[in-house]
C-alpha cells in the first residue's frame, strides 16, 4: 500500500480529511447495515436533536503501524463498550459493540494510505460518534440517529510532544456529582471550551479540574486522566464517579503492575497530596502520556522534581512500555492489539 505524501513527523493534532468514512442510520427502531462513503459532509434538519439539545457522544482511538509492518488498533472493544455507556446515559440507541469494532477496522482499511509509517511519531486517530438526527423541539430524545466513524492522521496532542507541560487549577467545574463526567458526551467538551481558551490565553496548556462538590480532590483535565508517581515509585491515579474511565489509564495500571512490578493505587487523590509526588502525567488516547512539570494553583506553583526539561524516569518507563505494546515491540496482553 502506497502511503500518502504527508510530512508525518510534523503533524500536530489537527483534522485533515481522509478518503472514506463509515455511516449508519438508525430509523424505526433499527440500525441499517451502514456504508463506507467518500462524502465528508452531513446534511441535517435545522431542528436535529444534536443541534438543539446537544444529543451526541463520541469516542477516540488510534491505529498504528507496528515495527513488523502490521496495521493494528488498541483495545477497540473498550471504546465500543464505553460508547454503549454514553448512549445509554444520553437516551441514544446503542450501536452493537461487535459491529462497532468491525466498522473501526473497515475505516482503517479503507484509509490505509493515511496510517502513518512506523517510527514517524504520528498515528491514525479514529473518531466514532453518534448524534440525534431527527427533529425535536420539546426536550426529549430524537427518534433517528446517525453513527459515523472518520479517521485523520495526527501528531502529538500537546506541542513539543514529550516535553513537560504546565497546567493550572481551574475555578470552573467539568462535571457534577451524578452528572455526565463519566461518559464521553459532547456537552462535557462544549462547556470546557471557555476554560481552555482562558487557560491558553494565560499561558497554561491545560486545566486541572477538582471535584465539584468539595474542591478537595483531583479529578482530571479536559481531555485526559491523571497519573502520579510517588517518591517511592508507586503509581497513584484518581478514582471518582465523575471522571471519564480512560482506556489508557486502565491499560497503564496493568502495565505498571504486571510489566514493571510497580505498586498501583486507584483511589481518591486529595489536591493537597500532590505537592509530595515525584512525577505527574496526563494520559489518554490523544495525550498518550504527557508529562506535567508544573501545576499553578492560583499563583502558587507546584513544581515536580522531574522538572520542565524531560519526562520523569518512571513516567518514561510507563510511556516506553505502553507505546512498545501499541507499536508491537513488546508482547501485549491477550486481546489488546487488534489487527486490521
Ligand atoms: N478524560 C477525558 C475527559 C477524555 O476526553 C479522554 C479522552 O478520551 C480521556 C480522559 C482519556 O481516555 P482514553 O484513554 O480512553 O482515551
Ligand atoms: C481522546 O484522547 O481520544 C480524546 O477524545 C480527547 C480529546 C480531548 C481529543
Amino acid at each position: 500500500m502506497e502511503k500518502k505524501n504527508i510530512d508525518w513527523s510534523n503533524l500536530g493534532f489537527a483534522y485533515q480529511v481522509t478518503d472514506k468514512r463509515f455511516v449508519s442510520n438508525y430509523k424505526n427502531g433499527a440500525w441499517d447495515e451502514g456504508i463506507m462513503t467518500e462524502d465528508a459532509t452531513i446534511t441535517l434538519t435545522e431542528c436535529a436533536g444534536v443541534l438543539q439539545y446537544a444529543q451526541t457522544c463520541f469516542e477516540g482511538l488510534k491505529a498504528y503501524t507496528t515495527e513488523d509492518g502490521r496495521t493494528v488498533c488498541f483495545r477497540p472493544d473498550l471504546n465500543a463498550s464505553r460508547m454503549k455507556d454514553s448512549c445509554e446515559r444520553l437516551e441514544m440507541p446503542v450501536f452493537p459493540e461487535d459491529k462497532f469494532v468491525e466498522a473501526v477496522k473497515a475505516v482503517v482499511r479503507a484509509n490505509e494510505a493515511y496510517v502513518p509509517p512506523y517510527g514517524s511519531g504520528a498515528t491514525l486517530y479514529i473518531r466514532p460518534y453518534m448524534f440525534g438526527s431527527s427533529a425535536v423541539i420539546g426536550v426529549k430524545p430524537a427518534e433517528e440517529y446517525q453513527f459515523r466513524i472518520f479517521c485523520t492522521p495526527v501528531g502529538p496532542y500537546f506541542k513539543g510532544g514529550a516535553k513537560p507541560i504546565t497546567i493550572r487549577v481551574c475555578d470552573y467545574d467539568r462535571a457534577a456529582p451524578h452528572g455526565t463526567g463519566h461518559i464521553k458526551a459532547g456537552l462535557n467538551y462544549a462547556m470546557s471550551l471557555y476554560q481552555i481558551v482562558d487557560a491558553h490565553e494565560k499561558g497554561f496548556d491545560e486545566n486541572m479540574y477538582l471535584d465539584a462538590a468539595t474542591r478537595t480532590y483531583v479529578e482530571e483535565t479536559g481531555g485526559a486522566n491523571f497519573i502520579f508517581i510517588t517518591k517511592d515509585g508507586t503509581m497513584v491515579t484518581p478514582k471518582s464517579d465523575s471522571i471519564l474511565p480512560s482506556i489508557t489509564r486502565r491499560s497503564l495500571m496493568v502495565v505498571a503492575e504486571k510489566y514493571l512490578g510497580m505498586k498501583v493505587e486507584h483511589r481518591p487523590v486529595r489536591f493537597d497530596e500532590i505537592k509530595d509526588f515525584a512525577e505527574c502525567g496526563l494520559c489518554g488516547t490523544a495525550a498518550v502520556i504527557s508529562p506535567v512539570g508544573k501545576i499553578n494553583d492560583h499563583g502558587n506553583e507546584i513544581c515536580f522534581p522531574s522538572g520542565m526539561d524531560e519526562m520523569g524516569p518512571v513516567t518514561k518507563k510507563l510511556y516506553d512500555t505502553l507505546t512498545g505494546i501499541q507499536m508491537g515491540r513488546i508482547e501485549a496482553p491477550e486481546g489488546w492489539i487488534v489487527e486490521i
